[in-house]
């Protein structure tokens, strides 16, 4: 079933040089194609949006003062089961319990410093791109 989802590479994968990397996986998975990209700091209004479902967790300040602390590059990937395929690429949340061969296995230290983000479910997808691309929604 072809599917949306956004991607989000997060500042720490623009600072560290890993942007080509990281597209490089996407663009080599068959059948996957990259609809959208924009280079952009993001700003406290649009991750306070993003994130509404983490208010209140403990780390929800961190994590949006580091979503905000450079640019990061956001990108719609169109293809077969890609909202479960880019979560399986990225590897979990922890980068020490991610393998080797996923994203964050073979680049990841801390979990706060995780790389990529990559939406969850089909309703996250369509509010996701909605937000970071309102002229695809
Ligand atoms: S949950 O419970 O499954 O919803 O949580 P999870 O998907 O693991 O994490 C949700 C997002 O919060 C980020 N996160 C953190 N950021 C900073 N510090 C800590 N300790 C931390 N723990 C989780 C995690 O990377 C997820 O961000 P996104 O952008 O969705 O990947």
């Amino acid at each position: 079933m072809s599917q949306r989802t956004l991607v989000l590479l997060k500042p720490d994968a623009v600072r560290r040089g890993l942007v080509g990397e990281i597209l490089g996986r996407i663009e080599r998975k068959a059948g996957w194609t990259i609809s959208a990209l924009e280079l952009r700091t993001l700003d406290r209004a649009i991750l306070e949006q993003h994130y509404a479902e983490h208010v209140g967790r403990p780390f929800y300040e961190a994590l949006v003062e580091f979503m905000a602390s450079g640019p990061a590059v956001a990108l719609v990937v169109e293809g077969e089961r890609v909202i479960e395929g880019v979560r399986a690429l990225a590897g979990p949340t922890d980068p020490i319990a991610a393998a080797p061969g996923s994203i964050r296995g073979d680049f990841g230290t801390i979990t706060r410093e995780n790389l990529v983000h990559a939406s969850d479910s089909e309703e996250s997808a369509q509010r996701e791109i909605k937000l970071f691309f309102p002229s695809l929604a």
